[in-house]
């Protein structure tokens, strides 16, 4: 076993020299701390055109949003990567009936970063379009309850991985300050998360919730 560990040790070693020599950085640490990988991030912007056969699925959600009477209505939906759930989203989001619907029109990538102070900021900054330079929780919270108060918004959540249940519920209290008719539509791979997000569900559909 001794002898193993040695062998072993020396492999390693060998490893370490040749990233050295050939100049290799590590930029594991670096990736971990920004926890968005940029191939994962999505904007509202589709194109149209190349989206095929998610007629039904797009009036449902479009019909569930056009008459949703609730304070706050929360939808999700969910599925294994790859099948669409970005591109029914965006779709909808970008629907002529759906963006006259709502005062506000709100498009924020989540991944795997649930980081409530980066949400927050990035939901303000899609509302104002411009940068926000707030740091700590309160200003921010109070800057993005501000904007909601009084108007009918629509918030795309795409690519929820995790929702930390306590991070997400301190998100809706400011997004509750929103008109009534405000909506959130979340996409994600996760069943648990869709259930434990949303507020409406149409178990009959299986992948809106
Ligand atoms: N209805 C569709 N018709 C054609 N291409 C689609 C359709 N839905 C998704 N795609 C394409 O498939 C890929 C994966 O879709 P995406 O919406 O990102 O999946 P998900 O969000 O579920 O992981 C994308 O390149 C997207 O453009
Ligand atoms: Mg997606």
């Amino acid at each position: 076993m001794a002898q193993r560990l040695k062998n072993m040790r020396g492999k390693l070693d060998d490893i370490a020299n040749d990233k050295n020599k050939f100049d290799l950085a590590s930029r594991v640490g670096e990736i971990a701390a920004d926890h968005t990988y940029d191939w994962r991030l999505t904007s509202s912007i589709v194109n149209e055109s190349e989206i095929l056969g998610r007629g039904k699925e797009k009036e449902e959600l479009v019909n569930i949003l056009l008459t949703n009477a609730d304070d706050l209505s929360i939808h999700a939906v969910w599925g294994m990567g790859g099948l669409g759930k970005t591109a029914l989203a965006q779709s909808v989001y970008n629907e002529e009936r759906v963006q006259k619907q709502f005062d506000l029109n709100i498009w924020v990538c989540v991944s795997t970063n649930f980081d409530i102070k980066r949400l927050t900021r990035a939901i303000i900054e899609s509302i104002d379009g411009a940068s926000c330079d707030l740091q700590e929780l309160d200003p921010l919270q109070q800057c993005l309850q501000l904007k909601l108060t009084g108007q009918k918004f629509l918030l795309v959540l795409d690519d929820v991985w995790d929702d930390y249940n306590d991070r997400w519920n301190k998100l809706k209290e400011v997004l509750r300050s929103g008109a009534k008719g405000s909506a959130v539509l979340v996409t994600t791979r996760m069943e648990m998360v869709a259930r434990r997000m949303a507020t409406a569900f149409c178990p009959a559909h299986g992948k809106i919730v």
